[in-house]
């Protein structure tokens, strides 16, 4: 046990993760890592605890297991400080259109399994009156376009709960904060081809979510010319938006 203040990263296989978990460590946090199969966070815990010499522990969390999720915050010693909720899933549109359970797991781990475990913590966070919140959205929850039709209706929603969220937990003295990546170079995107100058890498994101957190900002966009690209998106009349191939 340090004296070090304590982050729970929920999705610590994923590219954006890993880097947030290294940001915090070297920040003198000491780190809880939850993923699905917790063998596959034991190298990141080592990693951590010999280049930053704070503590790091590993948990299993699966975002669908709705009923393990009270059990799951009841079993962190210590409990974290900040609760960073960053695993989600993005399936090919066209096959979330042709098979609901496609479309049924991407909704339910990106906002249902979301909602889920963060309640419990903000309810912790509020019977303490302290404690912060960071939750991963995305720009794709901005307006409901075609190509992103279930993955960015489900961040829209999970982004209107953080927003939400933050509104009741403001009392308590417990801080949310929403990040709104645009593209990032991860696993999820290895297929894609992204404009490198719209592009972030992990290590970049985990850096502004950082200085944003330490700022107690309440939305992030990581670039920061995604808040303007998505101003305009946002400003286009409906009549000419549904015309358009976006
Ligand atoms: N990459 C981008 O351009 C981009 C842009 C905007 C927002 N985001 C958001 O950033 C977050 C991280 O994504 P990434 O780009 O780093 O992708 P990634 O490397 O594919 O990570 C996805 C993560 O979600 C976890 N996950 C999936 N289903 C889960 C479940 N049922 N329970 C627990 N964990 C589960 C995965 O764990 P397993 O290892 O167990 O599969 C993995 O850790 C996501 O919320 C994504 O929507 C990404």
């Amino acid at each position: 046990m340090t004296n070090n203040k304590t982050v729970l990263i929920l999705g610590a296989t994923s590219d954006i993760g890993i880097a947030i978990a290294k940001k915090f460590a070297s920040a003198k946090y000491d780190v809880q890592l939850a993923a699905r199969d917790a063998t596959q966070i034991q190298a990141l815990k080592s990693d951590i605890e010999i280049r930053y010499e704070v503590a790091c522990s590993t948990f299993s969390f699966d975002a669908l297991q709705y009923a393990s999720h009270a059990a799951f915050f009841e079993g962190l010693t210590p409990k974290p400080d900040i609760t960073v909720c960053i695993f989600g899933v993005m399936y090919d549109e066209d096959d979330a259109l042709n098979d609901f359970a496609l479309a049924e797991r991407m909704i339910n781990t990106n906002y249902t399994g979301a909602v889920s475990i963060l309640n419990i913590a903000a309810k912790y966070y509020m019977a303490q009156k302290q404690g912060a919140i960071i939750g991963i959205s995305s720009v794709a929850g901005d307006r409901g376009r075609a190509s992103k039709l279930i993955y960015g209706s489900s961040k829209a929603a999970f982004t209107a709960y953080l927003d939400g969220l933050r509104n009741k937990c403001f009392k308590d003295g417990v801080h949310v904060m929403t990040v709104k990546p645009g593209f990032v170079n991860t696993k999820m995107t290895e297929h894609m081809p992204l404009p490198k100058a719209l592009t972030a890498e992990p290590a970049l994101l985990a850096d502004v979510l950082y200085k944003a957190f330490t700022k107690k900002k309440n939305t992030v966009y990581i670039k920061w010319m995604w808040r303007y690209i998505m101003l305009i998106i946002k400003n286009i009349p409906e009549f000419q938006f549904k015309k358009m191939k976006l």
